[in-house]
Formats: structure tokens, C-alpha cells, sequence
């Protein structure tokens, strides 16, 4: 399985550091929602989907976790705890976040607005649909 992780341009000077992300050229896709996680609990696995069309881009701007992915066949943990670096996760992978440090702050840019129809949550489901999309 390949994990496809962005290393985003810090515009840096003697203030500290800037990076800007725009569409179609830092980010690989149109970004039609932006959503974060914080003050995630001690613990706590989030995610445990995978989507059918959705594209995202996964950037944990302060502090740190890792996200399981698996594409059925495979799975991979990344860790994430810079926030130059971006996670490009797409559909037909189930994925989980975890290992939350205390003050993480998790910001996702999706290509698709919230559409409860594009989530797969059973995650046999989810391995009888990627084995056919391998077929
Ligand atoms: P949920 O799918 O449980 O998040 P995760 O996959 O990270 O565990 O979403 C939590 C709630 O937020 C749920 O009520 C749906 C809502 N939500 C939106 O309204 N818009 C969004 O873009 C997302 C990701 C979630």
C-alpha cells in the first residue's frame, strides 16, 4: 500500500512560520469542506469508515496522532505531528485516528460536503466492496 503524504512549503522567516494551502495546487482537489478535531478524549478511536468517493487531505496542525489505514489488504499506521505534513487519504480505505496527544487539533480538507450516503461504517461491508473494486 502507498501512503501518499504532502510536505507543504513553509513560508518562513524571523516571525516564525506561514503555509498556505490552495486548491488544485497544494491540495491535489477541489476543497469543498474544511473540518478539524480537538479536545479529542484520552483513548478515543475515531474515523472507523472509509467513504466511496471522497477524496481528503488529513493535517495534524498542533500536536500529534496516528491513522490507521487499510485497504483490505493491507494496513499502514501513519503518524502525524507536523503541520507541514498532509495525510491524502481517498475512498475505498477504511481508516481510524487515534493516539490523540492532549492538545491535538486534527484539520481535515475533504473534496465533497457531508454526505452520509458516501460513508461505508460496516467495516465487512467495507472489505466485500474493496475486494470487488480489485477484482
Ligand atoms: P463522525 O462521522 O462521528 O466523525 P469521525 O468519523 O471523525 O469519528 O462525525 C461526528 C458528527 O459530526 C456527526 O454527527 C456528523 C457530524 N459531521 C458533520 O456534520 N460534518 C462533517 O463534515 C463531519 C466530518 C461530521
Amino acid at each position: 500500500m502507498q501512503v501518499i503524504k504532502y510536505m507543504f512549503q513553509p513560508h518562513g522567516d524571523d516571525r516564525g512560520q506561514l503555509i498556505a494551502l490552495e486548491e488544485l495546487k497544494d491540495i491535489p482537489f477541489h476543497i469543498k469542506r474544511v473540518y478539524y478535531l480537538y479536545d479529542t478524549a484520552k483513548g478515543v478511536v475515531r474515523g472507523k469508515h472509509a467513504h466511496r468517493n471522497l477524496e481528503q487531505i488529513l493535517v495534524c496542525i498542533h500536536g500529534s496522532c496516528k491513522v490507521r489505514l487499510d485497504n483490505g489488504e493491507e494496513k499502514k499506521v501513519v503518524l502525524l505531528e507536523k503541520p507541514y505534513e498532509g495525510l491524502y487519504v481517498a475512498g475505498n480505505m477504511w481508516r481510524e485516528m487515534f493516539d490523540f496527544s492532549e492538545d491535538a487539533v486534527l484539520m481535515v480538507m475533504a473534496s465533497q460536503l457531508y454526505d452520509e450516503e458516501d460513508y461505508i461504517r460496516d467495516y465487512d461491508r467495507f472489505l466485500e466492496l474493496a475486494a470487488k473494486a480489485r477484482r
